[in-house]
């Protein structure tokens, strides 16, 4: 498939959505897929730290990287059909494994949020899956596989998010 075809339902998507969806361009260059790096289970002092709605304790995560050369990740909240992805590329708003003709997961702008600057909650996870804290990123894309909050309670997301990069 070209590019055309799949920059335009993406560039539909990024005009109507919310604010933190906006920073997700970064996800359309995807000539580099983002590589598996490593699985933890969200922890008890994540969400007493982050209170972070969309998660509980031990929910899984997976979090992939790319670098080009910035580095640039991928974490990804609860069991989809990207788990058992060794790389993930995107493709028609779908994240699919590379190399793969599986569908994958279809992104819903409420379902993920991308951010052009390094915090916390970000390094935390990254500390607790393993990696070291002076890793260094550019971008991240956080997407939360399953379960999304309802449009109802959007103004609590926007509070949760606020808490965690007031934090
Ligand atoms: C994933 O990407 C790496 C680096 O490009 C490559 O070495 C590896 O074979 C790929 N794995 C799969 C399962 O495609």
């Amino acid at each position: 498939m070209t590019w055309k075809l799949w920059l335009l339902p993406m560039a539909f998507l990024l005009a109507s959505s919310e604010a933190s969806f906006d920073s997700c361009h970064f996800m359309l260059e995807n000539e580099i897929p983002f590589t598996l790096v490593c699985k933890a289970e969200y922890s008890t002092d994540l969400k007493l730290n982050y209170r972070d709605i969309w998660l509980r304790a031990d929910v899984p995560y997976w979090l992939w990287w790319r670098r080009r050369p910035g580095l640039e990740l991928l974490i990804s909240f609860y069991e989809s059909p990207i788990s058992p992805c060794e790389n993930v590329s995107l493709s028609l708003n779908c994240l699919h494994c590379a190399d793969s003709e599986e569908p994958g997961i279809h992104i819903r702008p409420e379902s993920i949020h991308c951010f052009e600057f390094s915090f916390s909650y970000v390094r935390d996870l990254m500390e607790h899956c393993g990696l070291s804290p002076a890793t260094k990123f550019d971008r991240v894309a956080i997407l939360y596989a399953r379960r999304v909050p309802n449009r109802d309670i959007s103004s609590r997301a926007a509070r949760t998010w606020s808490w965690i990069l007031g934090h």
